[in-house]
Formats: C-alpha cells, sequence, structure tokens
C-alpha cells in the first residue's frame, strides 16, 4: 500500500497540542492514529490537540490507569493508552474492535502493545524528542493518503 510521509518540529507544548489541532482539520471518522514514542514524547499533548479540534466535551488527559478515555465532540473521540497492557489481547477486552467501528476517531498510545490489531490503514505518527533541546520534539507522520497539513512539508 502507497504511505505518505510528513516531517513536523515543534519547539514547545503549545505547538504539538497546535499540530493536532490542525491535524483534526484533515481526518475522517473511521481513522485510527497509532502515537508512537517515549515517555513524555508529547504524545497525549498532541491528542489535547485532536479532542480540541472536535470541539470535545472536555481537556483530553492520559487514560494510563483507565485505559481508554471518550471524547464526544463533533467527531467522538476514543483514546486509547496500552502502556499498561501485558498481552495484546487484552485490548480486545476494551472492546478495541467495536471502537473500530464506531465512525470516530481511535487514538492509540503505546500501540506497539497491540500492532497485530492495527488495521492496515493506520495512520502512523512517530513523535521524538531532539537531542539537542528538550523541547523540541521530530514528528513523523506516515499516513495511507495524503493529509493537509498547513505546517506539513
Ligand atoms: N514540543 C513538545 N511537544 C509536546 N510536549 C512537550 C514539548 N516540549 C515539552 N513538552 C512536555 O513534554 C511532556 C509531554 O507529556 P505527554 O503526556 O504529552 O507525553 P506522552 O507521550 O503522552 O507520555 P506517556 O507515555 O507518559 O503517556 C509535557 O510535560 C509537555 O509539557
Ligand atoms: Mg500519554
Amino acid at each position: 500500500m502507497k504511505r505518505f510521509t510528513c516531517h513536523i518540529q515543534t519547539a514547545d507544548a503549545d505547538e504539538t497540542t497546535a499540530l493536532g489541532r490542525k491535524l483534526s482539520l484533515t481526518l475522517k471518522p473511521g481513522d485510527v492514529l497509532a502515537l508512537y514514542g517515549d515517555l513524555a514524547a508529547g504524545k497525549t499533548t498532541l491528542t489535547r490537540g485532536l479532542a480540541e479540534g472536535f470541539h470535545a466535551n472536555q481537556p483530553a488527559t492520559s487514560p494510563t490507569f483507565t485505559l481508554i478515555n471518550e471524547y464526544p465532540g463533533t467527531v467522538p473521540l476514543y483514546h486509547f493508552d496500552c502502556y499498561r497492557i501485558r498481552e495484546a489481547r487484552e485490548i480486545l477486552f476494551l472492546g478495541f474492535e467495536e471502537y473500530l467501528d464506531m465512525e470516530g476517531i481511535v487514538v492509540v498510545e503505546w500501540p506497539q502493545k497491540v500492532e497485530a490489531f492495527l488495521p492496515e490503514e493506520t495512520i502512523r505518527i512517530h513523535l521524538n524528542t531532539s537531542d539537542t533541546d528538550n523541547n523540541v520534539r521530530l514528528i513523523t507522520i506516515d499516513s495511507p493518503r495524503e493529509l493537509t497539513i498547513d505546517t506539513c512539508c
């Protein structure tokens, strides 16, 4: 399958949130986003921007303990955090496959834990902290369709 890649750099958390808002404009119901990156890479920060973009009913926070947060909005956002998952199939007990069918946006933090259950069309986003600046994030978006984000190069 052909994929489209773009690279974006953010200088602080606000820029990553803004990127999430911009990204929300180009997403479609049914999209699945896998957010890769170490602890504090900015996965939840990006999700907060997505939730703002969809006018969610509350700010997105880390679902580390609940494993999933749901944000109703112009398009519903389903935010999974798989950090504490030990076996991939645990995500099925959370109803992951049903969420995929719900025509919302599914966002997955720590997707490498559940790779086998991610659809082929998943939009994969990698966030890395710069070696030279603790606030800079190097973000790569790898998508099965071209996403028009105005900061994208
Ligand atoms: N450019 C940036 N983008 C995003 N966050 C940044 C940036 N610069 C600094 N930060 C800080 O890094 C932290 C990112 O936290 P966040 O909860 O988004 O990470 P996470 O990837 O979801 O981590 P976890 O794996 O623990 O869930 C925040 O404290 C934020 O203020
Ligand atoms: Mg997080």
